[in-house]
């Protein structure tokens, strides 16, 4: 082998080198890179994470605070629609009865779509909170609530008087404290 060709071996390794190092550069500047990346998006998520903590921490006490004024009323809403909006159903005795059993238990799996109060508040359904208390007030203001064929069969049972005004002052500075959580 003369010098030469010795020389152009080196040459070609060293070439050859060159365009090894090329994507070796790349993949190690790009690692480094996403690196940083994952770096910065780590901190990030950490702030929001603490953000979103303490954020949950606050409407959870909130909550924590219209369940602990729920209580005062909770036997109102017992009395009047736990049969149907809570999983704690007491069946009439014509609840075994063909037809009417299925009727009732159709209405009841109805109620709770809406408003499933079983677990108190916050209350189970597909609206917000401040959504569902606008709307029981509603209906209680409207007497539709509890519906008119339960009323047929359980009398006195509209949420009226007195009862209606702790109910309603109840749900008025709930829906209050919830909208100072926005
Ligand atoms: C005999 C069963 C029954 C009782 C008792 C009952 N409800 Fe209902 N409730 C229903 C049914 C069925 C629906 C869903 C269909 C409808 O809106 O009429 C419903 C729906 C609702 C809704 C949602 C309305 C809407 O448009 O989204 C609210 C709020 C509500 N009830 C409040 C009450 C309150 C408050 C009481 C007690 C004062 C009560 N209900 C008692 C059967 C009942």
């Amino acid at each position: 082998m003369t010098t030469s060709s010795i020389q152009r071996l080196l040459n070609g390794f060293l070439v050859l080198g060159l365009l090894l190092l090329i994507p070796v550069v790349s993949i190690l500047s790009h690692g480094k890179k996403k690196h940083d990346d994952d770096d910065k998006n780590d901190k990030q998520e950490a702030v929001d994470s603490t953000l979103s903590d303490s954020s949950q921490i606050i409407q959870d006490s909130v909550y924590a605070a219209i369940n602990d004024n729920y209580q005062t009323v909770r036997y109102i809403f017992k009395n009047s629609c736990f049969d149907c909006h809570t999983d704690s159903t007491k069946y009439p005795w014509y609840h075994v009865l063909p037809f009417i059993g299925g009727v009732i238990d159709d209405d009841i799996k109805e109620a709770k779509t809406h408003l499933d109060m079983s677990n108190d508040f916050p209350f189970g359904g597909h609206a917000t909170q401040i959504d569902q208390l606008t709307e029981i007030k509603e209906e209680i203001k409207e007497g539709k609530m509890p519906i008119l064929s339960y009323r047929l069969t359980h009398w006195g049972l509209l949420i009226e008087g007195k009862k209606q005004d702790s109910v309603f002052q109840w749900i008025d500075e709930s829906i209050k404290m919830l909208k100072e959580l926005k």
